[in-house]
This record gives structure tokens, sequence and C-alpha cells, in this order.
């Protein structure tokens, strides 16, 4: 079976190193010296200021929402991941959806404002498989409206905008998913980037119980702190990015030139592609299922991301997104990992191309 995505697992010795200094040292997790390690190498590899390890990209989002003191409601994108939306109902806050950009496939700035209402706190975009926002237009909405800009950049892992910046430098915070399937990973685990270092502190306290100091506990807190195997992990995948990323831009460019070229969506002109997802766009509801039938028969798994849209689940009010709810019904993320072959890339498209024809 050739499935949508297949873990990076780098070379034993490379992992066994870093076990190996565990074993040594006797600490397993609270911070210990690889966490660090990778928190330091992280900061220098993304180049961002402030950055907080966590254990996974869910905990990320919600911890940050308590830091940030998020209340109300929040604008959000119907087209992503369900965690962008199950983390604000779990934190009691209310997703607003804000339709998205056809191009882009992120929520549409334009849109922002006349979702606005006095208890807006917060706009919670997503760069969806890593899919730069349009963060300028963002932020001019933020700051006439005095709200928090958090960006789920789960997906955003090495993107770099037109003005040379990592894309987690932009808004109030972003956050990372490292999960195991994700572009860089730590098995499981996530972080936090923020503007302000004091929204790190308050983090840092918020994942160890609101631990603040010798017998002293301030608020609520809770446990999301990464393990050191996870960090061994993340240091050992880290070791490799630079191949990792050369092999996903020679799996993305070998699509490109096999696959119909009117089933890609638009590129993002203004920063960089990570290429972390190969989605398609068919034609409408019964061609994608049929192309992805097609792919099952043949032990070829897609994933419908983003499907369903996020504005219909069954736990949020519904609010009307006519774009997200049409993409999110005919689009298909293709395999996309370091390892798939040209051979299996052309045998996906040659089915891809005959039944979507
Ligand atoms: C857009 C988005 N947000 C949040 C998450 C949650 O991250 P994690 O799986 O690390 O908890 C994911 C996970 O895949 C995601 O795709």
């Amino acid at each position: 079976m050739i499935s949508v995505t297949k873990p990076f697992l780098p070379v034993r010795e490379s992992f066994d190193k870093y076990v190996d200094r565990i074993y040594q040292s006797n600490w397993l997790t609270n911070f210990g010296p690889l966490e660090r390690e990778l928190t330091e190498k992280l900061k220098q590899y993304l180049n961002v200021e402030n950055l907080l390890l966590v254990n996974n990209g869910t905990l990320a989002m919600q911890v940050l929402y308590r830091a940030l003191d998020l209340k109300g409601e929040v604008l959000t994108t119907p087209f992503s991941f369900v965690a962008t939306t199950s983390t604000l109902a779990w934190e009691n806050l209310k997703p607003k959806f804000v339709d998205i950009d056809s191009t882009s496939l992120n929520i549409n700035p334009s849109l922002l404002e006349s979702q606005i209402s006095s208890k807006t706190s917060a706009i919670l975009p997503v760069h969806v498989f890593g899919r730069a926002c349009d963060v300028w237009q963002i932020q001019e909405v933020a700051e006439k409206h005095n709200l928090k800009v958090i960006y789920d950049a789960a997906h955003a892992f090495n993107v770099i905008t037109h003005e040379n910046r990592n894309i987690l430098s932009y808004g109030d915070a972003s956050t990372l998913s490292f999960h195991a399937t994700k572009l860089f990973h730590t098995i499981e685990g996530g972080a936090i980037i923020a503007k302000d270092e004091a929204v790190i502190k308050e983090c840092k306290k918020l994942i160890n119980f609101g631990i603040a100091g010798y017998d002293r506990i301030e608020g609520v807190g809770t446990n999301s702190k990464m393990n050191e195997f996870a960090a061994a992990m993340g240091l050992a995948v880290l070791e490799n990015i630079d191949d990792i990323m050369a092999e996903r831009q020679r799996v993305h460019e070998t699509y490109n030139k096999l696959i119909n070229a009117e089933l890609l969506p638009n590129s993002i002109e203004t920063a960089s592609n990570n290429f972390s997802y190969y989605p398609i766009l068919l034609k409408d509801e019964n061609i994608c299922l049929n192309v992805r039938d097609n792919l099952l028969a043949n032990e070829i798994m897609p994933r419908r991301y983003f499907y369903p849209s996020l504005n219909t689940l069954d736990y949020v009010k519904y609010q009307k997104c006519p774009v997200s709810e049409n993409i999110s019904k005919r689009i298909l993320c293709l395999p996309m990992y370091p390892s798939l072959t040209d051979e299996d890339i052309s045998k996906i498209c040659k089915i891809v191309n005959y039944v979507s024809k």
C-alpha cells in the first residue's frame, strides 16, 4: 500500500547517539538536555527568537489560547484539519467561520471585517498545506480592530516569505505540529512561537501544571511537556532536513511533470513552497470519489484533506461558507513523502489523469 504519507525515520545510529545520551543522563522529561538542545537548534534553523516545545500541535494551540487570554469569538477558517476548530471548542471559544479564498485556499482576508463583533478576540488563520496566508492584510484588519492573530502553522515548517522572513514570525504567535507524518517531526510533538517572550514564559508555566517556581503554583496548568525521546527523534530528523526538503521537491516536481496541470491549485507568489502536501482539485465530488476509489483499488491511499468543511461539524453553529464547502468536496491529497519513487508517482498520475478526464 502506498499511503498518503510515510513517517521519515533517520538511520538508527543517528537516533541511537541521542538515546545513548538519555541513558547517560537518566533524564527522561521535564525540560531535559535534549529538549533544550532541540529548542536552540530550531530557533536557529527557523530564525525565530521565542519558541517553546510541547507534546503535540493540538495542546500547543490550547495552551496558547489561554496564555493570550482569548475570550468569546475567534474568526477562523473552515478549510483545515479538525483540530483548528476542536481546540477552540475545547477551550470554550466560539469559532466564527470566515470563508476561504479560492486561490490560496486560506481564510479570505477581505471577508474578515464583516464577521467581527464586540465579542471577537482573535483571528486564527491556517497556512493550509504550508501555503502562506496573506499575513499583511490579516495584520491590517487585526490592528484596526485590536485583535490578536494566532497562526495555526501546523503545516508551515520552513516557509519563507518574499520579505525573507520565516512565516512563523508574523502575527502574535504561531503553532507547529511535529506529528510523525509532518515534514519535520518528533514522533508526537509541536511548538509555540511568539513575538513576545512573556507569552512563551506564560506558556512554559501552563504546560507544567502552572508551576512557577519551587513550592509556587500560579493558575490552572496542564501537562504538555516534550519528553527526551521525542526531542532525540527531533534532533536526528533535523540532521536530515536538507535531504528531506530536496526529496520532497523531487517528488513535487515529478508530479508536476506528470499530472494533468489543470488539477493543480494556483501556487502562492508571496512565499516559498515547503512541499508538505500534494493537493489536486477535481471538477466535482463524483469525480473526486471516483479517483479516490480507483487509487484505493490499486493499493494507493490518497486522503480527502480536508473534508468535511469545518463549518458543517455537528458541534458548531452552521455558517454558510460556499467556497470551502465546494473545495473540500473535490480536493484530494496524493501520496507525498521523501522515498516515494518516480515509478510510483507515474503510476499514481496515470490513474488520476485517466479517471479525472
Ligand atoms: C492544521 C492542523 N492543526 C493542528 C493539528 C494538530 O497537531 P497534532 O496532531 O500535533 O496534535 C494538525 C495535525 O495534523 C493540523 O493539520
